[in-house]
């Protein structure tokens, strides 16, 4: 495991708990009819960071063999 993976991968995990509240809540929202646009939008922050760490994450196990290592099965 290489260093930044350390915290990218719990900040990733932790970040799914809070995107997935806010999309709770936008659905919870709903019940009263259309809530504020800051709530509407409140999924995108992270889902943003999902997306960045959530790709960093998925070149991980590609990266993980130095170079010089290439012809190794
Ligand atoms: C937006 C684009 C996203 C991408 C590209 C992405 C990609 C990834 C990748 C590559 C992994 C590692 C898989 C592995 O090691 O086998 C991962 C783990 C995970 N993802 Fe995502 N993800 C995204 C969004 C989300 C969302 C929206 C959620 C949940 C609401 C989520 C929840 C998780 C969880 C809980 C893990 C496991 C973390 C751990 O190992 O502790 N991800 N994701």
């Amino acid at each position: 495991m290489s260093a930044p993976d350390g915290w990218i991968r719990p900040l990733h995990r932790w970040l799914s708990i809070a995107f997935t509240l806010t999309v709770i809540v936008n659905f919870a929202a709903r019940v009263h009819g259309e809530p504020a646009a800051w709530i509407t939008y409140s999924p995108l922050l992270p889902l943003a960071v999902l997306l960045l760490t959530g790709l960093y994450l998925f070149v991980l196990p590609y990266r993980a063999r130095p170079l010089g290592d290439a012809r190794r099965t």
